[in-house]
């Protein structure tokens, strides 16, 4: 059940004065994240520009955007391979790619970033998004583990600002959860909230604090499975089996961690070891540790706990 005040702040977002406003998206960061979210709102009919400053990470997002789509559409219309084509085409063009931050963020209507997770860079990146936006832009962070307060630090208005956290894979995966910090206003927040809706996503409202809901409690869960196995008491396709069958997840942890990045699990957990050292649930794993430093970071590099082709 939807807590009072998230039922209050989704039940005040309805007006399509407040939707019209967003036509234009700017997501900077093509990585999986950056690619999901652009595919999402190019798919709302919104127009969408994707930043990086990687020419070969835009080439490789754009052939990303493509093969995801076409599994949506032989999903969607099945039989009919011309309906096909023009769903994916129609989304496609709904979608352009540039090196050139400034001039992407000019007519954006809303700026979604998806970098990498390090402060100084976001803080650098978020100095010249506002400098070149428009004033009313609403400027957010798809951060999976860092605060607000600390990205948007330097920003001179916060009240434009926000968190937009999506799940990967972003076409897929139902929820978003829209983040307001202290000084997020309650018009900023509604239109994120009216965003999400118009993605296609629930949206669930959450403050700045770390890892907002799902990765406060999936992140952990994922480092206690690792400890389990680090001590012997199961393998770890067992674990991710008992996880499947016996509490109905669509992966197990090992599987799941390999898919979101173990570099990502690591970064997350030590940056909140270093902020909570005492907080038994943020204990780092050597296990991970090792496997991250030796490259194996999951899927995306063909081995992580297990073995990919
Ligand atoms: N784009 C489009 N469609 C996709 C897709 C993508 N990227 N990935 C999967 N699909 C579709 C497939 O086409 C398939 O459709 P079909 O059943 O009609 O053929 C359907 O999804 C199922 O896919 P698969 O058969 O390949 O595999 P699964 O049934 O195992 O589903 C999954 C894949 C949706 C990824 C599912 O395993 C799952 O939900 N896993 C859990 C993912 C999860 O927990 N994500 C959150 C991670 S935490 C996070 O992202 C936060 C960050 O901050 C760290």
């Amino acid at each position: 059940m939807l807590s009072s005040t998230c039922t209050a702040a989704v039940r005040g977002l309805s007006t399509t004065a407040q939707l019209s406003k967003i036509n234009n998206v700017t997501v900077i960061g093509a990585g999986l994240m950056g690619s999901g979210i652009a595919q999402v709102s190019a798919n709302a009919k919104l127009n969408v520009v994707v930043v990086d400053s990687n020419q070969s990470a835009l080439d490789k997002a754009q052939k990303g955007i493509e093969s995801s789509l076409q599994r949506v559409a032989k999903k969607k219309h099945a039989d009919d391979a011309k309906a096909q084509t023009a769903l994916v085409s129609s989304v496609l063009d709904r979608i352009k790619m540039s090196t050139n931050v400034s001039d992407s963020v000019k007519d954006a209507d809303l700026v979604i970033e998806a970098i990498v997770e390090n402060i100084d860079i976001k803080r650098k990146l978020f100095a010249e998004v506002e400098a070149a936006a428009k004033p009313t832009t609403l400027i957010t962070t798809n951060t999976s583990s860092l605060r607000l307060a600390d990205i948007g630090l330097n920003l001179k208005d916060k009240t434009r600002f926000g968190g937009l956290h999506f799940f990967n894979p972003v076409p897929m995966m139902k929820l978003l959860e829209v983040v307001r910090h202290n000084d997020t206003s309650d018009d900023t927040f509604q239109k994120l909230m009216e965003y999400g809706k118009a993605v296609g996503k629930t949206t669930v409202a959450c403050k700045d604090t770390p890892g907002f809901i799902v990765n406060r409690l999936l992140v952990p869960y994922m480092f206690e499975a690792l400890r389990l196995y680090e001590r012997g008491d199961a393998s770890m396709p067992d674990i991710d089996v008992a996880m499947k069958l016996g509490a109905g997840y669509p992966m197990g942890p090992f599987e799941l961690s390999d898919y979101v990045g173990l570099d990502t699990c690591k970064f997350i957990m030590d940056g909140w070891h270093k902020q909570y050292p005492d907080e038994v649930a943020f204990k780092p794993s050597p296990l991970l540790d090792s496997l991250v430093d030796a490259g194996k970071t999951g899927r995306k590099s063909g081995e992580g706990f297990y073995k990919y082709k």
